[in-house]
């Protein structure tokens, strides 16, 4: 399918998601998220596709942001709705997707730019990237899920620290309070995304996404992450993958997963 603001190219099991609007900075207009949604919608139905990286196009920004322009005519109601369509169609959607989804992040990585990065299950970041959360500096807050996730990845010291005073922080500093996975060069970063990626999806894929859930269960209010982990690994046993996986341990050869 051909999106206007995302370029999607496959790479043997791995599809990328490119964002493609770099005039803007590559800003999260209202027609880039519902194609996000589709794109993802896509990636996640679709067996040729293992894990997802995503990125920005350019050299400069993953995302700068949702875009600002847009903003200037919503109220209340209208705020409330741009909110909660992009949690529901983009950001919790790609965090509670089924396959691993990687940001690269190449750039700045700022508002809903960081909230799409936070919502991914991984992040690696050049040593050019610039990431913040500058909301409060427009008379807003973060609204794609930046309070929540932030203080997840950071704790709610730093997570306030960076919120209220709408600072970026560099590459090594967001390495350092946890909220990237690893810092590398930009010529390094998609080629660290892929090998990353690559060894995940030598694993057994519904292992991994009942990881996911797993792990994404502890940060749900009134769900109990424990009772989650328990039913999770219990559907393990139901598998052809775990079959596959203790004869490959047990004959001393290499499990051949086929997601079943
Ligand atoms: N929404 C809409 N347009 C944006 C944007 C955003 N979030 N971020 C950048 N752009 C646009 C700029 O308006 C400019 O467009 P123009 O050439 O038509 O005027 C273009 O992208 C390039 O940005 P510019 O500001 O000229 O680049 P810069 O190198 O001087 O500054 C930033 C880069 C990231 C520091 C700056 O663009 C910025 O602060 N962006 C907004 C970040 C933000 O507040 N994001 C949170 C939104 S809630």
């Amino acid at each position: 399918m051909a999106f206007e603001n995302l370029l999607i190219e496959n790479k043997g099991r791995i599809q990328y998601i490119i964002i493609n609007r770099e005039s803007k900075l590559n800003a999260l207009n209202k027609a880039t998220i519902a194609e996000l949604h589709t794109a993802f919608t896509d990636a996640f139905k679709n067996p040729e596709v293992g894990g997802i990286i995503i990125t920005g196009a350019g050299q400069k920004a993953f995302v700068a942001g949702a875009d600002i322009a847009e903003f200037a005519s919503l109220d209340v109601a209208g705020g409330t709705e741009l909110a909660l369509l992009g949690h529901t169609t983009v950001f919790d959607f790609v965090e509670n997707g089924n396959k691993p989804v990687i940001a690269a992040i190449n750039g700045f990585a700022l508002g809903g730019g960081l909230e799409l990065a936070m919502a991914c299950h991984i992040r690696i970041a050049s040593d050019n990237a610039k990431m913040g959360l500058p909301e409060v500096s427009l008379g807003l807050m973060p609204g794609y899920g930046g309070t929540q996730r932030l203080t997840q990845l950071v704790g709610k010291g730093k997570a306030l620290e960076m919120i209220m005073t709408a600072d970026m922080i560099t590459a090594p500093e967001a390495l350092n309070f946890g909220l990237v996975n690893h810092v590398v060069s930009l010529e390094e970063l998609l080629p660290k995304a892929e090998e990353l990626l690559n060894k995940i999806l030598t694993r057994a894929p519904l292992a991994i996404a009942a990881a996911i859930t797993s792990v994404n269960a502890g940060a749900r209010d009134g769900v109990n992450g424990f009772e989650t982990e328990i039913q999770e690994f219990g559907k393990c046993f139901g598998t052809e993958d775990f079959k596959e996986g203790v004869a490959a341990f047990l004959g001393k050869r290499k499990a051949e997963f086929k997601g079943k």
